[in-house]
């Protein structure tokens, strides 16, 4: 379930008590609207509106104090490193197991801490049993593990968002071939979210990857699927970016510019795994440079609204994953082995607390009713009163959204009291509202909406065009994903059928999004009941999978498309 942010910092452990006293005196003699230097890193982000999270081990949760005080003071949201994957709650068919998985939840929920699910599908740490069954008996545990796991915790308020998919892709952006999409196809991806949103629907369902932090090949794939997922209604509310990092590698430069062409979609961001590891032994400078780019994650994500915060992937080097896996590299988090905070957990601290004030709560007023000018066929300004704030921060600037249902896209951000809003389709209505922002994140109600069309492109007429492309193939078989149907008239169509061509000795073996028939070479795609409406410019795709000889190297051919 989705509640509030929580802002109450974690009991202060023993050990903490004499900083604690003089954070406590320092408040009395700072300015207002100063951060208090010696408060722990969630009460910077909760003033900032954000959360800061770690993840949790059961382990030495139970064994060990100083890891229980430190997890329960400095973090507002905690994930579980391995409790809630699927070998850990249902290694055998039926038989769950949810003692690690409560023990996370019972720990957040006595410091006052939100939990993020982690993860319901993933290729790996997921029981042998489920990799061999069948593509009807695989679909359907799937959605019971979905149902089971993020059922049990839907009444629980501590439990607020899951990682409903994780690692989908391959590096150069085509689907992962994983038993997942190589038994279900694509189609996987779509049922898991649906699933999860039946179980609970105020659940926040996230996608989640690494090495997607820059714009590249693999963010670009799961840019263009989040957007024809929500274009499907799939309900995508946000994208995870893991950012395992490596100081030896680089820092992902474009990575405030990627955030931010994701929440352009209307989905919330967020950064999910970080940690940043180097070649061992470390040193001052390998330190410094940590620091820098921890500092740099933390800050891409206090600079764009819609990231809801950043969790880092344990918070010791005592425990950490990273050893085992890059033989070689290590001190990726930012307390080191003897919980000794390093100069990455005060650049956490610093840029979790500048430009913000652990003060101000008080959301700036709201904006007046915006007002449209030159409107074209795929543009217009919009101008409205600005708004102030008092609470401290200052004001930032204003988010502009456009009024569509339940999630609203955000199509804009302004640092002044107008924009020029570019990219819309034509001969489309839109009702756009705008909320100003400050520099704590306080978002302001929302002002009242204007209503605009844009006016008719002179773009190409006709129905609807139809292109596919192969995304992945093997010796006797393909995979075609995605086949986009894109309007290419000036007005919407309700409804499309693409027929294209088989080789000989080629069959369908699945299909998603669309109702395949075949009838000799020639098979006939139909929409199904949530993708056959398009607006002029609108696009939609749907994707199946085709058995052929071995050795035999022919696709499909011949795509036409036409509109009832
Ligand atoms: O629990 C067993 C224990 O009984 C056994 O004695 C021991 C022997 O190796 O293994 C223990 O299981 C290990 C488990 O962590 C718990 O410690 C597994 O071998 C080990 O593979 C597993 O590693 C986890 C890894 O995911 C698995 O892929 C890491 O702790 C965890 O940090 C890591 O987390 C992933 C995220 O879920 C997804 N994104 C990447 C991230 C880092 O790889």
């Amino acid at each position: 379930m989705l509640s509030s942010t929580l802002i109450r910092p974690g009991t202060r452990p023993r050990t903490f008590a004499v900083a604690a006293l003089l954070g406590l005196l320092a408040v009395f003699f700072l300015p207002v609207g100063q951060a208090d230097a010696s408060a722990p890193l969630r009460q910077h982000a909760a003033a900032r509106g954000k959360f800061i999270g770690t993840a949790l081990a059961t382990g030495p949760l139970s064994n060990e104090t100083q890891y229980r005080n430190i997890a329960a003071t400095e973090f507002n949201q905690i994930t579980a490193e391995n409790a809630m994957k699927w070998d850990a709650i249902q290694p055998n068919q039926g038989q769950f197991n949810f003692s690690g998985a409560d023990t996370i939840v019972n720990f957040a929920t006595q410091n006052n801490q939100q939990v993020h699910g982690h993860t319901l599908v993933w290729h790996n740490q997921t029981p042998g049993w489920v990799q061999g069954l069948n593509a009807t008996a695989m679909r359907q545990a799937m959605q019971n593990h979905i149902s089971q796991v993020v059922g049990r915790y839907a009444d629980n308020p501590a439990v607020v968002s899951w990682d409903v998919v994780n690692e989908v892709f391959e590096e150069n952006g085509n689907m992962r071939s994983s038993f997942w999409y190589n038994t279900l196809g694509l189609s996987f991806v779509a049922d898991a979210f649906r699933a999860a949103r039946a179980a609970d629907p105020n659940a926040r369902l996230c996608i989640n990857d690494y090495n997607v932090e820059g714009i590249n090949a693999k963010s670009t794939a799961m840019y263009n699927l989040v957007q024809s997922l929500r274009q499907q209604n799939v309900p995508v509310d946000c994208v995870g970016f893991q950012t395992h990092l490596a100081i030896q590698y680089g820092f992902p430069t474009s990575f405030q510019q990627n955030l931010e062409r994701f929440a352009a979609l209307g989905v919330q961001v967020r950064i999910t795994e970080v940690d940043i590891r180097m070649q061992m032994p470390r040193n001052s400078s390998k330190d410094a440079t940590q620091a820098t780019y921890y500092r740099d994650v933390v800050r891409a994500c206090m600079a764009v609204s819609a990231c809801a915060g950043v969790t880092i992937w344990g918070f010791t080097d005592r425990h950490s994953w990273v050893p085992d896996t890059f033989p070689g590299e290590g001190a990726a988090l930012i307390y080191d082995e003897n919980y000794q905070q390093k100069p990455a957990y005060t650049a956490v601290h610093d840029a979790l607390a500048e430009g913000g004030s652990s003060e101000d709560t008080t959301p700036p007023t709201t904006p007046g009713t915006p007002a449209a000018s030159n409107v074209t066929a795929s543009s217009a300004t919009l101008t409205w009163t600005a708004s102030t704030d008092t609470g401290g921060s200052g004001l930032a600037g204003y988010n502009v959204y456009r009024e569509q249902g339940a999630t609203d896209p955000q199509l804009g951000q302004s640092s002044t009291n107008s924009i020029n809003l570019t990219g819309l389709s034509a001969s489309t209505q839109y009702q756009v509202y705008v909320r100003a922002r400050d520099g704590a994140g306080n978002l302001s109600t929302p002002s009242a909406a204007v209503t605009f069309t844009t006016s008719e492109g002179g773009g190409p007429t006709g129905p609807c065009t139809a292109a596919g492309t192969v995304q992945t193939q093997w010796n006797n078989g393909y995979v075609i994903q995605p086949v986009t149907i894109t309007n290419s008239g000036s007005s919407a169509i309700n409804g499309w059928t693409v027929t294209f061509t088989l080789p000989a000795g080629h069959s369908i073996t699945g299909s998603w999004n669309a109702a395949l028939t075949t009838s000799g070479q020639t098979v006939t795609a139909r929409n199904v009941s949530y993708n056959g409406n398009l607006g002029p410019n609108a696009s939609t795709s749907f994707g199946f999978q085709v058995s052929r000889p071995n050795g035999n190297t022919q696709t499909v051919s011949g795509y036409t498309c036409a509109s009832p």
